[in-house]
């Protein structure tokens, strides 16, 4: 059987410590941690001399074979799940996202459908509320409580599409806080954004270049505060996804500093690329980094975030990956605002960190295995099952060679998308060996894994991360009445009004 395997001579690198240690694994299970450990024959071996292994990553945000303006993203559960694991991701955490109307444990079985034969790693799902009524508020509880799934996006954006407005935003957040999800918001003011994709049109601006133009950072920022705001009213815990804009970061460190339970989640393509691609005079480049929130032309932006991540401001990183062939983008090459929102990522993610965090000095080892895994794993509630290299985790495990390069290139990529926003950087930090559920499914190269590998990974509500930072915050929000003498003087008389 698969059942045993011994990681041999490497460096574990764990977000608190690093150390010299053999990982042995027993069914999928990490069973022993430590030097010199002796295993029974016929143990398979891998050798890690002079590498790290790390905890694999998980990617907190992708959108695979996604139905989305009037087309599907390319890269499905099977493709984009084996580009993962090529990239030394084990984990993804993909979006239930229906149209408005449609039941939710509906959606729900539908997209399992979708993954459970193809994905070739474990995976878990956030559900999008994208309408609100007393079903919707049913359905909610019902997918905590017998789904598995304890986070919930909504979105500001995507006018009549999946936005909600402030007062349906309260009432999911109050229902959220009640029954222990995570909120996660797409954080753009939709209003705004409906009104200045026409202004930019009549100004004749047709090109990827007025999708940043119509949504400039404070369309970004605005929401932002705004769904923290709200979020903050409630005491309900706010995870805002895809945080693309220093304004929109700053906004998420302040309210951090005020006390506000709030999660921020910088992607892939925030921290390798920015928005001076929409300017870029190849139409198809240009609408290769067409996503919402937009790129940002500040180029001191990706840094920016990336410091965020040193210091602990910000905690999880995603990827966002939904990505669009050429011919789909090409929907939107006459009017930038049909131009399918979505890029790749799911494959890059861990070595565009590596070499824009590590190798740059911003991070070191271990809160490069913080950001890309361990804190995911806290804020989704399947710490330490995945995020960490303990006895009793799943083993999901990346043997990484950090001073190793490699170029990224749509041409070499396993994604299926013709396309990489990341194309021609070289990277140091390369994936030898993936191991997932204590099987190699990946090594030197080579993939050894079927479609239909990944198990469904389900998550109890509010992990005692976010739930101590609830209860906390909880005191602090208590209203406090003034115990007062009551008002003793004349009371005005209503005049009676004539019949
Ligand atoms: O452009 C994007 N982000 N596409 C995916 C859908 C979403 O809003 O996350
Ligand atoms: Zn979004
Ligand atoms: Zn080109
Ligand atoms: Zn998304």
């Amino acid at each position: 059987s698969h059942s045993r395997l011994l990681v041999k001579g490497g460096k574990v690198v764990n977000a608190d410590q690093s150390f010299e240690a053999d990982v042995y694994i027993e069914n999928g299970i990490i069973s022993q941690v430590g030097k010199n450990l002796s295993t029974p024959g016929g143990t398979k071996v891998v050798d890690a001399t002079g590498k790290l292994v790390m905890p694999g990553g998980i990617d907190t945000h992708t959108h695979m074979q996604l139905p989305f303006m009037g087309t599907f993203a390319v890269d499905d559960f099977y493709t984009g799940t084996k580009a993962a694991i090529s990239g030394g991701t084990t984990m993804i955490i993909d979006f239930v996202l229906d149209q408005k109307g449609v039941s939710l444990l509906e959606a729900y079985d539908k997209w399992k459908g979708w993954a459970d034969p193809k994905v070739c790693c474990d995976y878990s799902f956030h559900v999008a509320v994208t309408w609100w009524s007393p079903q919707v508020s049913e359905e909610l509880l019902e997918l905590v409580t017998n789904r598995g799934v304890n986070s919930f996006k909504m979105f500001m954006a995507y006018k009549d599409v999946f936005m909600l407005g402030d007062a349906d935003l309260y009432e999911v957040y109050k229902r959220c806080r009640d029954i222990g999800a995570l909120a996660m918001m797409h954080a753009e003011n939709g209003d705004v954004i409906a009104h200045e994709q026409k202004r930019m049109l009549d100004l004749g601006i047709t090109g990827p270049e007025g999708h940043e133009m119509c949504r400039p950072e404070d369309v970004e920022a605005e929401a932002t505060n705004r769904a923290v705001m709200i979020a903050n009213r409630v005491n309900c815990p706010m995870y805002i996804v895809h945080v693309m804009s220093k304004a929109s970061a700053d906004v998420i460190v302040e309210a951090r500093r005020r006390g506000n339970v709030v999660f921020g989640e910088p992607i892939a393509a925030g921290l390798g690329t920015d928005g001076t691609n929409y300017w870029h005079k190849c139409w198809r480049h240009a609408a290769g980094h067409v996503m919402g929130p937009p790129l940002r032309p500040d180029t001191t932006t990706p840094k920016y975030l990336m410091k965020l991540l040193a210091s602990g401001d910000m905690e999880c990183t995603g990827t966002d990956n939904c990505t669009f062939n050429g011919s789909q983008k090409a929907l939107g090459k006459d009017n930038f605002a049909k131009i399918p929102n979505g890029v790749n990522g799911v494959e890059d993610r861990m070595s565009v960190i590596w070499e824009k965090g590590v190798a740059s000095g911003i991070l070191d080892e271990n809160k490069f295995v913080a950001v890309t895994s361990t804190n995911a794993a806290k804020v989704f509630n399947i710490y330490p099952q995945k995020g960490v290299i303990a006895p009793g985790s799943d083993a999901d495990i990346i043997v990484w060679d950090p001073n190793a390069t490699r170029t990224i290139s749509a041409k070499t990529h396993h994604q299926a998308v013709d396309f990489n926003i990341f194309e021609g950087m070289v990277c140091h930090g390369v994936t030898v060996c993936t191991i997932s559920r204590g099987k190699v499914v990946y090594e030197d190269g080579r993939f050894t894994v079927s479609a239909g590998d990944g198990k469904y990974v389900p998550r109890k509500p509010f992990s005692n991360y976010v739930y101590d930072r609830v209860l906390k915050r909880r005191e602090a929000l208590k209203p406090v009445p003034v115990e007062r003498e009551p008002y003793t003087g004349a009371v005005y008389k209503r005049k009676e009004e004539k019949p």
